[in-house]
Parts: C-alpha cells; sequence; structure tokens
C-alpha cells in the first residue's frame, strides 16, 4: 500500500501525525496531498513531508483514500468547497460527526469510516477506535488500518455509538493519566519533596509503567497485582484508593465523558 493515493482535508496537527507516521513507516510522500487553506501551514507541510498541498476548491485528483481532517465545524464548508471523488475510501477522523451525515454531503457510493483517534498519534503511540458499515468491505477496511495504523494501534468497533465509549476511554484518557501525575507530584511535595524533584518522579513513573504495559501482554490488573507484596508499602497506597473506589470514580468520570461526547454528535442540521 506504500503508493496508496492519500488525501488529506485539513492539514492540522492530525493531519501532519497521521502524514508523518506513514511516510515513517515507508509510504511514499510523492502520494500524499493535502488541501490546506492557510499557506504558512501548507509551506511547512511540503518542507517537512515532501508532501503535495492545494487549496479547497482545487479537484482531488486519484485519491483512493480521503482523510476529513478538519475541525467538526469546518467540515460542512470543506465537503462544500472541495468535491470527493465518488470512487474513494473516505475516513473521518473529526469528532461527532456520524456516518450519516458525512454521506449525506458526499457523492454517493462514497464508503465512509469513522474514526476516533488520541494525542499520542504524535509519536505514532496512539490508539484508534473505527467504525464503518457493511458497505465497506475488508479490502477497505485493511487501507483504513493502514492509514489510522500510521498513528498507532487500531481497533474495530461493533456499533457506531461505541465511538462515545473509544472518546470517553482513549480520545480523553491521556487526560486521565496526565492528572494522575499531577496529583502524584503534589502527593509527593505534600510528603516533603521538593516540587521539581516530585514532579520529575511522578513523569518517569508514569513513562516507566507505560513501557512496562506496552512490552509486556498481560493486563493491567496482573502487572498491578506483580508489583503489590502483601503487606508492603504498594498494599498499603491501593487499599486506600480502592476504599475510595477508584474503579467506581474512574467509572462515573468516563461515563460523564461518554455522556458529553453523545450530546456532542452533531445532528446533521448543525454540522456544518
Ligand atoms: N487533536 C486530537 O487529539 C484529535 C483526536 C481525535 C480526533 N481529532 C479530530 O481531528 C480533526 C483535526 O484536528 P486537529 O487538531 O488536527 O485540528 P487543526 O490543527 O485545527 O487542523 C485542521 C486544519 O484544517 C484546515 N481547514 C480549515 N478549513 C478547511 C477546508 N475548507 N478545507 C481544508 N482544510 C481546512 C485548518 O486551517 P485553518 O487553521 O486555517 O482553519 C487547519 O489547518 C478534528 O476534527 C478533531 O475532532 C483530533
Amino acid at each position: 500500500m506504500r503508493r496508496l493515493p492519500i488525501h488529506f482535508l485539513g492539514g492540522g496537527n492530525m493531519a501532519d501525525a497521521l502524514i508523518g507516521g506513514l511516510i515513517a513507516a515507508g509510504h511514499d510522500a510523492g502520494c500524499i496531498a493535502v488541501t490546506e487553506p492557510d499557506a504558512a501551514r501548507a509551506d511547512a507541510l511540503r518542507a517537512q513531508h515532501g508532501v503535495r498541498t492545494q487549496m479547497p476548491g482545487e479537484a482531488i485528483a486519484e485519491a483512493a483514500v480521503v482523510v476529513l481532517a478538519v475541525k467538526p465545524q469546518q467540515a460542512g464548508a470543506a465537503l462544500t468547497t472541495t468535491r470527493v471523488p465518488a470512487s474513494c475510501l473516505f475516513i473521518s477522523i473529526a469528532a461527532g460527526l456520524r456516518c450519516d451525515w458525512l454521506q449525506q454531503q458526499l457523492p454517493d457510493g462514497v464508503r465512509v469510516v469513522r474514526s476516533m483517534p488520541n494525542t499520542p498519534a504524535r509519536l505514532g503511540a496512539g490508539v484508534t477506535g473505527l467504525w464503518a458499515d457493511a458497505s465497506v468491505d475488508d479490502a477497505a477496511r485493511a487501507q483504513a488500518d493502514y492509514v489510522l495504523g500510521a498513528a498507532g494501534a487500531t481497533v474495530w468497533l461493533q456499533d457506531e455509538a461505541q465511538i462515545n465509549a473509544v472518546t470517553a476511554l482513549s480520545g480523553s484518557g491521556p487526560a486521565y493519566v496526565f492528572a494522575l501525575g499531577e496529583a502524584m507530584a503534589e502527593a509527593g511535595e505534600a510528603l516533603g519533596l521538593p516540587r521539581d524533584t516530585a514532579e520529575t518522579l511522578a513523569r518517569h513513573t508514569l513513562i516507566g509503567a507505560g513501557r512496562l504495559l506496552a512490552e509486556d501482554d498481560a493486563a493491567p490488573g496482573t502487572l498491578r497485582e506483580r508489583v503489590t507484596s502483601k503487606g508492603g508499602t504498594t498494599a498499603a497506597a491501593l487499599d486506600v484508593l480502592h476504599s475510595g473506589d477508584l474503579a467506581g470514580l474512574v467509572a462515573r468520570a468516563m461515563a460523564a465523558a461518554e455522556a458529553r461526547a453523545r450530546a456532542l454528535s452533531a445532528p446533521p442540521s448543525s454540522a456544518s
């Protein structure tokens, strides 16, 4: 697929991350084009990645895959000014834009994949939830996996509504981890460590624990058990977290995020 013609509608942060990942994985930069209205941004994309750029309204040439990477509120205008070829696979990474709304904006026959990446995509360490209806065959799903796989892991969903749960888990999830790091640094300071020392310790603890998760197939609960000796210091801390209902608190936080994602899922009339 390294010469698959891919066209990005929008050349912002997420497009930049996906393009960087694709090229690092060996994709031919000459097969990537970007529609981007901001001239400075387009210059930067050409200079950094060697991709072709064009302005909104210019025809999309020979794209097998079109990736919608504009802000959700820009999507209506982007799809009105730039015509998407009917033969392409259309992958949206825009939060909250439902498949039925996207299909209404696109020429008949365009196959649509909806996806939700997360910010570690910038480092190729993201995870993306994908959904498509039955009209999208295995070959097209493999193309979507290839494009979003440039940003990290991919997971296919059974139901479009599950995108809201993905948003609550992995979409918003990096912020939960940062909040934990923040709280650990504050608590370290309260225990007598200088602030910067506590921050360094918290940061590297999260990085190290993340790497252990990445390199070991064991479930998080198993890894937790492995580092918790009966009667030890870790057990003392986990007892407090469990008695404060950590799992319940996380469940309530994610339910709030999921409800918000559902509320923000644009009804067709307000998405443009
Ligand atoms: N960042 C994340 O972590 C994340 C995670 C999951 C999903 N997403 C989704 O990814 C999408 C892109 O996010 P982002 O952070 O990359 O946004 P961004 O940096 O603002 O990028 C959007 C780009 O599209 C350009 N644009 C505006 N109108 C356009 C048009 N008519 N045709 C073509 N391009 C146009 C914008 O130019 P101007 O700046 O000149 O308007 C901007 O450069 C969003 O829909 C977001 O929901 C992002």
